[in-house]
């Protein structure tokens, strides 16, 4: 008993190495999204809350606004500034034309173009930043109906949490069916 325990802690050593290997390259596997790509950009006709659904944004990720700085500009507002359309108490504003913005935590960050009337015809997106390899969707993306919690990732991380807990077992399993000199 304890010689096939014992036998099983490379195994079990090897499985938790190969695991954590997994989720380190998956981690590291940050995407950068155009906004309204392919079918549009940051303009007056996208619809956005249908874009984000087709996207599962993660930490690390990144989005694009790209448009005419004569045409539009980009604000980061509260919640309160998107469903209002108010960009007065405003998180930060930019207008390159190619802005940038890093989706560095869990949460929800909305945007919207702060030229009269664009918000008001559609011109602002929600983006729901959920946590990486996890079936669970983010705190803030259970909260309301534009949320986009399907993730594609999912089967993936229950394979890794499933091979944890066997790794787990396996290592408990030898620690306590190993003799006393081992
Ligand atoms: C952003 O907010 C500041 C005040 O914090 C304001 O001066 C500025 O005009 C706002 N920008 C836009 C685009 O509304």
């Amino acid at each position: 008993m304890a010689r096939m325990a014992r036998a099983l802690v490379p195994v079990a050593m090897a499985a938790a190495l190969l695991l954590v290997a997994t989720v380190f390259m998956e981690g590291a596997a940050a995407a950068t999204y155009t906004v309204g790509a392919p079918d549009g950009l940051w303009d007056m006709q996208t619809d956005y809350a249908q874009w984000v659904k087709t996207k599962t944004f993660h930490p690390g990720d990144k989005i694009t606004f790209t448009y005419s700085a004569e045409l539009h500009d980009v604000v980061e507002v509260s919640r309160a500034g998107y469903e209002g359309c108010s960009s007065a108490n405003n998180i930060s504003a930019s207008r390159t034309g190619n802005d940038v913005v890093a989706l560095t935590a869990v949460g929800t960050r909305y945007f919207l173009c702060g030229l009269t009337g664009h918000c008001d015809s559609g011109m602002k997106i929600r983006v729901d930043v959920v946590v990486a390899a996890s079936a669970a969707p983010g705190p803030a993306a259970a909260s309301g109906p534009a949320s986009s919690s399907a993730s594609s990732s999912a089967p993936l991380s229950c394979i890794i949490a499933g091979g944890v807990v066997a790794a787990l077992h396996l290592m408990q399993h030898a620690v306590v069916a190993r003799p006393f000199w081992w």
